[in-house]
């Protein structure tokens, strides 16, 4: 009999992948199946964000919920980034905690598992034969891990301690995971990593010398692999030679993220983020201006200390000019082992009022929803490719994502899952987008 595992996953797109991974190890060595109902779980796991300080103090209440409902037998483990930075001090607080496996740690689920109240979380641990995840939520989409861990040190930032150091996978395990990817039917890649476009700064083999950009080009170059995405990279290392790749190879596709985070030059230096206003606004005008129908998402924090009136309308500002088409936002949050929690506890600075950040929070993404709404208006008669992932046999409604990745529904007699078709918007409904098969 097969044993039953139910896992939640909170955070970002590399904690989804983790869990791919944890889920293909204890399918493929222990024999444990996936269920969506915890009652009948005989393991619960919760793979963690510690990005910010709410999801990290809910965590223990939803421990609590799972002691609650599960088998007299379950397991409870909890697993990534809150796992890495809190370790055994998790067990300690909570009795109903089997293990705790951090995020640089993965790959030893099947391990831990049959150990008792233990915590693995070695930040050092080598991944240089890094071994890919066999696991896919979908098989037309597929996510590779390029790089692990991140080498800046944003002040606001825990996710370098709770990651480690940033180490590329060497080139040759990534292609030949594409290849594989490809050969099963995967049309489009996502490639991963905190820092994405530092590619090639520190392999922990000797490698041959490569960056980001070649990268993409030898990826670009695999047979079946129509489509290549990646998350994140950084502003500051978008240089020319990137963008002109970007622009002209048609399989990377036309969205990209550029994680802003403030507006004002003052508050990117207290980031310690490396570029300047300008700067960003200089990589967005040169994308534009070869990829005019680009789209770009982005990540903004309000409230970070010091942040002034002044700071937050440079920010406003540059939400005005680049008309960014996708918004996530957040109120600063204070976390532990970062340089700007050190100058709030020496009183260096002050923090923000909760009010103020708050107000701030509103106004930027009422700002961000007027310019969603005027972006989508323009989309009207436009022609995108989708790659079709769904199809609605009863409302005979086909959906997909286009090249910019915006989601797009169609009326469709046949089912075209899987295939990439050129279909015209022909309806706007509120941020809702209708198209045509052409
Ligand atoms: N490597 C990515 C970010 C990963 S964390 C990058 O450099 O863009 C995802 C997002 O969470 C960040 O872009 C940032 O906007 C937000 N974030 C990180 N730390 C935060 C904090 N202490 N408070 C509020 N938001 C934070
Ligand atoms: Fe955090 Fe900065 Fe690294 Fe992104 S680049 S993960 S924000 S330290
Ligand atoms: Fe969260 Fe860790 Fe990702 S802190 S955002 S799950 S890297």
């Amino acid at each position: 009999m097969n044993k039953k595992l139910y896992i939640q996953t909170l955070g970002c797109a590399m904690n989804e992948r983790d869990s791919e991974h944890i889920i293909a190890e204890l399918e493929e060595k222990e024999n444990y199946q996936i269920t969506t109902n915890p009652q009948e779980a005989d393991l619960i796991l919760i793979n963690t964000c510690s990005v910010r300080e709410k999801p990290e103090k809910k965590l223990f209440s939803e421990i609590g919920q799972y002691a609650k409902i599960k088998k007299n037998d379950a397991k409870i483990g909890i697993c990534g980034c809150t796992a890495s930075h809190l370790g055994e001090s998790i067990l300690k607080r909570s009795k109903a905690v089997d293990f705790v496996l951090g995020a640089r740690n993965v790959s030893k689920i099947s391990q831990i598992i049959h150990q008792k109240r233990v915590a693995w979380v070695d930040i050092d641990y080598d991944d240089s034969s890094y071994i890919f995840s066999s696991k896919q939520n979908s098989i037309l989409k597929g996510m590779i891990n390029i790089s692990i861990g991140c080498d800046k040190k944003c002040t606001y930032c825990i996710v370098p301690h709770t990651r480690g150091n940033e180490i590329s996978i060497p080139t040759h395990l990534i292609i030949n995971e594409a290849k594989r990817l490809a050969n099963q039917g995967t049309k489009e890649i996502l490639l991963l990593g905190q820092n994405v476009n530092n590619y090639g700064k520190r392999f922990s083999i000797p490698h041959r010398k490569i960056n980001f950009t070649q990268l993409l080009y030898e990826i670009s170059q695999i047979d079946g692999i129509q489509r290549i995405r990646f998350t994140s990279p950084h502003p500051l290392h978008m240089d020319d030679e990137f963008i002109e790749e970007f622009a002209h190879n048609p399989k990377l596709c036309k969205a990209i993220h550029m994680p802003l985070q403030s507006g004002s030059t003052k508050i990117l230096q207290k980031m310690k983020r490396g570029y300047t206003k300008e700067w960003f606004l200089n990589r967005v005008e040169k994308m534009y201006s070869l990829i005019p129908h680009l789209s770009i998402s982005t990540d903004i924090i309000v409230g970070f200390p010091t942040e002034s009136e002044e700071d937050f309308l440079d920010t406003l500002d540059v939400l005005e000019k680049v008309q960014f088409d996708t918004l996530y936002s957040f109120i600063y949050s204070s976390r532990p082992h970062t340089e700007a929690a050190k100058w709030i506890e020496n009183k260096e600075v002050g923090e923000i009022d909760e009010e103020e950040a708050k107000r701030r929070l509103i106004l930027l993404k009422d700002k961000h929803r007027d310019i969603l709404t005027q972006n989508n208006q323009k989309e009207l008669n436009n022609i995108h490719s989708i790659l079709f992932e769904s199809y609605d046999e009863q409302n005979k409604l086909l959906e997909g994502r286009s090249d910019t990745n915006k989601l797009i529904r169609v009326k469709a007699g046949r089912n075209l899952v899987g295939e990439i078709c050129k279909v015209k918007i022909s309806e706007i409904k509120g941020a809702q987008l209708i198209g045509e098969l052409m």
